[in-house]
């Protein structure tokens, strides 16, 4: 097949076009290259094989004249970041999904498959247990509780503890900007898609780890943080308590997810969660990179918060596992991987200071009542 993945030279499209390639398909990327994911032109990573288009998504003509030339297609291309940006989450991601379908079903393309990425926050704080009440979908935590250091969630009916579940695709729940565009994208993709007769899918990525993540992107998470912070010899920082606890998910198992999407006919028209398998505390993770880097310095907790960050979330991959895919990495697979990528990249001066004092300057690191560990 020959195949569009938008946001093609990002981390997930990239791996993603170097396995279609190796598996025989031709393979188009249209991407933007946008800042401050990329800073030069065209990465080395990308592929000689790949047809590619510098561009953006919400270009119609543009897209109207690739989508023309191809069978299927994976919409990568997104906007992801923590800023107060809420126009441009949804019309990066939402309308570049609606324009997606506007062209497909105007120009009557018949395409095998459109593959469309999620997000696990689009289940926003997930699903609990409450030994009185029952299932709790949580909403939004309280900004007082979070500015007094109050971190775990409690019971909407009746403030009792409580249990964390695995949450289900049949859970939505979005809470912060970037949550609620990727929820926005799956419905108009998933929708459309049934309503039109074109077979789609729609992947909600736990958070994913491995090389080519950006080291610019603030929004890249705990596996470029922490590798950052050992490499540069300084402790990382954890937001809340290091409790926060998350199902990270290697880029390789990822991949294997996208082409089950493309290829199992019985994905069309459904949503799945990708996720990791294996519940993992913020604070653990920091120590799967302090080890990695075989480092004396512990990750710190400071007191600090990030604005609009779910408590807890876990997916449940049963789903897709009942296609018979199977997450196979460890977060310790992806954090050496991640590492020895990093080795190889210049220009690391400045880059973790630099998005930490953006993120506290736009309010999005918060300080909390509680006081700064010391280091050790
Ligand atoms: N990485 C994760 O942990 C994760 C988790 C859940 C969901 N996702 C989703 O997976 C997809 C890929 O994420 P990623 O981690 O590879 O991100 P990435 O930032 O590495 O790649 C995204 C690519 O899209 C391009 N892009 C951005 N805006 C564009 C536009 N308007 N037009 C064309 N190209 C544009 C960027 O230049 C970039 O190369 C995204 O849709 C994201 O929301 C990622």
């Amino acid at each position: 097949m020959r195949i569009l993945v938008t946001g093609g030279a990002g981390f997930i499209g990239s791996h993603t076009a170097d396995r279609l390639i190796t598996l025989g398909h031709d393979v188009v990327v249209l991407d933007a290259l946008t800042p401050p994911v990329h800073r030069g032109g065209r990465p080395d990573y990308l592929s000689a094989g790949i047809d590619f288009y510098q561009g953006d998504v919400r270009n119609r003509d543009l897209m109207t004249n690739l989508l023309r030339r191809v069978d299927a297609v994976y919409h990568f291309a997104a906007y992801q970041d923590y800023l107060p940006e809420f126009s441009k989450f949804s019309d990066v991601n939402i309308v570049s999904t609606a324009l997606l379908y506007e062209i497909i079903v105007a120009e009557g393309l018949d395409l095998a498959r459109v593959v469309v990425a999620s997000s696990q926050s689009a289940m926003g704080e997930g699903l609990y247990w409450c030994p009185a009440d029952a299932e709790q979908t949580p909403g939004i935590r309280p900004e007082s509780a979070l500015a007094a250091g109050q971190w775990d969630i409690i019971c909407p009916v009746c403030s009792g503890p409580l249990e964390l579940r695995t949450t289900p695709e049949r859970i939505s729940n979005p809470q912060n900007p970037y949550g609620m565009s990727k929820f926005g994208q799956e419905m108009v993709a998933i929708n459309l898609g049934r309503r039109y007769g074109i077979p789609t899918v729609a992947l909600r990525y736990s958070i994913v780890q491995g090389p080519r993540q950006s080291v610019y992107n603030a929004y890249s998470g705990a596996c470029r943080i922490f590798c950052l912070s050992y490499l540069l010899g300084v402790p990382p920082t954890l937001y809340e308590d290091g409790g926060a606890i998350r199902d990270y998910v290697n880029i390789d198992d990822v991949v294997d997810a996208n082409v089950v999407a493309l290829t199992d006919a019985r994905a069309a028209g459904r949503v799945f969660n990708v996720g990791g398998g294996q519940a993992v505390t913020t604070r653990e993770f920091a120590e799967i990179v302090r080890q990695q880097y075989d480092s004396d310095l512990e990750a710190v907790v400071t007191g600090e918060y990030r604005f609009g960050d779910t408590r807890h979330i876990v997916s449940d991959i049963r789903a897709l596992g009942d296609l018979g895919w199977k997450p196979q990495h460890t977060p310790a697979d992806s954090v050496a991987a991640y590492a020895r990528w990093l080795a190889g990249i210049d220009s690391l001066d400045g880059v973790l200071a630099e998005a930490n004092a953006r993120m506290r300057a736009l309010g999005v690191v918060r300080q909390s009542a509680v006081l700064p560990e010391a280091g050790r």
